[in-house]
């Protein structure tokens, strides 16, 4: 009778406090714990099936993939999916004039034709295990911040090393809970992965920046690989002898769909998130820096529109630059939105009332009691740094003249006793570097960006904490002027005259340009003036942050916490569901061709639809990926936890079969990094009958269908 009591209050707890359904990046070792709510939702399958080390499960699919993303194997060949936006890099370096596979899309038709990508890896995870005691072994609450760390690093080192002894895998241990877990990870990582197939750019990246972040989308985000292993299957250097990979698991496809309110989860690597940060932390982020960085680069970013609309070859040369500055761009406007929106400064101010009650309750929560004061002090005394960083980065160092300078620092600090080896390398590394920043370099965007630029870091750092550069500034305009014409770094020729035969003597024409010397003294006043209190004061935010990480666990025994994204496999899992993102407006989970038809405009580049799909539309010739509906599903929406890292990952239903693959948040809710919210918090994923259509009949790729497993 005293056990069924026990069971019965046990259950009670763990089903307390249990964080809302959709939030939670759960370690994929401890998801018996989740199994439970899981199956509750939906889920047939058990965690066993997702994670086991004494048999296959769904996680020896699973890939980090090019150490950025996730990718996930869908057959017994090594056959491997993963996002568009995720193969870019490597889909551009096997493009040239006469085989623009970005535009057009590539498809390996046999093994034979399958395009190496040197430097791609993928990883999988071949078990984890809880080493938390061993590392914090010796670790006392009197030791000093720097003896802590000595002391765990040594642990860390020994572990390693004592397991190493008995694995053939790449060892590495890893915090979590902010340091108050370490889990120890056994990898194995394969680096013979080949492309197979990509679609053209206005499939796989359809919608381009104008969508990104955005919902309803149409972006066919997919690319394929193939990863290869020596005949035994263990991983090799590339080699054309090497073999397709055996892998214990491959995901089978589902054809079925998903319904509103399916269960869903998604198996992947989450890169970063921030969940327990205190109220001020997030109010700086949302309120000050982020804010401050989107007005930044939305001033860039009209610029270069303005430039890149009136001439095709700016628009191209400009496009890359546009992406990366555009996408945090978007999704930092989401955060403050979000934050704001869901009132997430107050809601942790509330919660820390109640942190603080808690404190004071009992005597063993001393160590608690300034904590809260102290975040409240150290972020304040960080938010100066904060800010001298972050114009530096987003205005000085967004400048390209004045980035492009400062990769001459070094070769402008050699003497004459440095080799005059180690000088001709750093040339030779420089000259790849002048010919790729001419190419895409057009000086009108970057002159009226620095003015711009220089204007706004004036107005905003107070002059007796900044840049020395920049109190010598009478006339912007003016200034900009002179710096431009006087500088070699905007002329090509004269740059690479410099370099040819460059020798010790020759630094003065480098540091001497005025390019040169604006870029040292951002650099210099960074060194003098910011980077030692940035070190120390996130050394002391990092201690707190500890520290409240293991209070919040202390004062919520029954909760079940989930540790942040840190760049290591997890689950996370909710429902497939639209969303009400403003009063008034409602959102469908899904989107279709027709809509992709709906948004065709051949004069807009990311509008453009490819000839061959808009037949397969007009036919209605969707074969047997076309959803019970009759449409063509192209992509949905859900309620699962994911992060930048998450893309590529394999959004899965209740069987643990293959629905989609994930790419993207909706802007309104990429607050879910600091906060995450159900009812706005929606990932993005490709419908995996999108892709396969795309595949099968619009590329004719059909022997790649053929491998996998398709559950009709
Ligand atoms: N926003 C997504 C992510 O953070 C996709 C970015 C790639 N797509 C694009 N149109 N730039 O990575
Ligand atoms: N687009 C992101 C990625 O590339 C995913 C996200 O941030 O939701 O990982």
């Amino acid at each position: 009778m005293k056990h069924l009591h026990y069971i019965i209050t046990l259950i009670l707890i763990l089903s307390a406090g249990i964080a809302k359904a959709g939030e939670g990046m759960w370690i994929p070792m401890l998801l018996q714990y989740n199994e439970k709510e899981m199956q509750e939702m939906g889920m047939k399958i058990t965690a066993e099936d997702i994670y086991s080390i004494n048999h296959s499960s769904l996680k020896d699919a699973i890939v980090l993939f090019g150490g950025g993303c996730t990718g996930e194997i869908v057959s017994d060949y090594g056959l491997l999916l993963t996002n568009h936006h995720c193969g870019y890099d490597h889909i551009q370096k096997h493009s040239s004039v006469e085989h623009d596979y970005l535009t057009n899309g590539f498809w390996a038709m046999n093994r034979g034709e399958e395009l190496p990508c040197p430097g791609l890896s993928v990883i999988f995870l071949r078990e984890m295990r809880d080493v938390t005691e061993r590392i914090l072994t010796g670790i006392t609450v009197d030791m000093s911040e720097d003896e802590r760390q000595a002391k765990i690093e040594d642990n860390i080192k020994k572990t390693i090393a004592a397991i190493e002894k008995e694995t053939p895998y790449k060892v590495s241990i890893k915090p979590f809970f902010l340091g108050n877990e370490y889990y120890l990870l056994l990898n194995e990582v394969y680096t013979d992965v080949r492309l197979v197939g990509c679609p053209p750019s206005n499939i796989g990246k359809f919608g381009g920046d104008t969508d990104n972040w955005v919902w309803p989308r149409h972006t066919g985000d997919f690319s394929v690989f193939r990863v290869y292993a020596d005949k035994d299957g263990h991983p090799a250097v590339y080699s054309a002898d090497n073999v397709p990979y055996k892998p214990a698991k491959h995901l089978d496809i589902s054809l079925k769909g998903a319904e509103e309110g399916d269960f869903a989860f998604v198996f992947g690597y989450p890169a970063r998130t921030n969940e327990y940060l205190p109220a001020v932390a997030v109010d700086q982020e949302a309120n000050l820096i982020d804010p401050i960085t989107v007005d930044l680069r939305g001033k860039v970013l009209d610029i270069y529109n303005k430039y890149q609309e009136q001439d095709p070859k700016v628009r191209i040369q400009y496009a890359s630059k546009h992406a990366s500055i555009g996408n945090g761009w978007k999704k930092w406007m989401g955060v403050t939105e979000g934050i704001n929106h869901f009132h997430g400064v107050e809601k942790k101010q509330a919660f820390e009332k109640d942190f603080q009650e808690w404190a004071l309750g009992a005597r063993n929560r001393y160590m608690y009691i300034d904590l809260l004061n102290n975040f409240e002090k150290n972020y304040k005394e960080l938010e100066p740094y904060e800010l001298a960083y972050t114009y530096m980065a987003e205005a000085g160092l967004r400048i390209e003249l004045i980035n492009f300078a400062g990769r001459f620092a070094k070769l402008s600090e050699v003497t004459k006793d440095t080799p005059q080896e180690d000088i001709n390398r750093m040339v030779d590394n420089l000259k790849t570097t002048v010919k790729n920043f001419f190419k895409d370099y057009y000086e009108p965007i970057d002159r009226e960006v620095a003015t711009m630029l220089i204007g706004e870091y004036l107005k905003a750092q107070p002059a007796d904490f900044r840049p020395d550069f920049l109190n010598d500034i009478k006339d912007v305009d003016d200034y900009v002027d002179k710096l431009f014409s006087k500088s070699m770094f905007t002329d090509e020729a004269k740059v690479k005259d410099v370099l040819d035969n460059f020798k010790a003597k020759d630094t003065k024409k480098l540091a001497n340009d005025p390019a040169m010397k604006v870029y040292q003294s951002m650099i210099g006043f960074y060194r003098s003036e910011v980077y030692d209190h940035i070190v120390s004061l996130n050394d002391n935010i990092d201690r707190m942050r500890r520290l409240y990480m293991k209070g919040q666990m202390d004062m919520q025994p029954d909760k079940r916490f989930y540790p942040d994204a840190n760049f290591t496999l997890r689950v996370t899992y909710g429902k497939v569901e639209g969303f009400k993102p403003q009063d008034g407006k409602t959102y469908r989970h899904f989107t279709t061709l027709e809509g992709i038809m709906e948004k065709e405009n051949p004069d807009i580049y990311d509008y453009v639809v490819e000839p061959k799909l808009k037949e397969l539309y007009n036919k209605k010739d969707y074969g047997r990926y076309a959803d019970k509906d009759g449409t063509m599903h192209v992509a949905f929406t859900a309620s699962v936890h994911t992060t930048g890292g998450n893309s590529g990952s394999p959004i899965l239903n209740a069987e643990g079969q293959l629905l989609g693959l994930n790419f993207d948040r909706c802007w309104e809710g990429t607050m879910s990094d600091l906060i995450y919210d159900p009812d706005i918090c929606r990932n993005i994923s490709v419908d995996i009958r999108y892709v396969l259509f795309i595949i099968d009949k619009f590329a004719g790729a059909r022997h790649l269908v053929d491998e996998m497993t398709i559950v009709e």
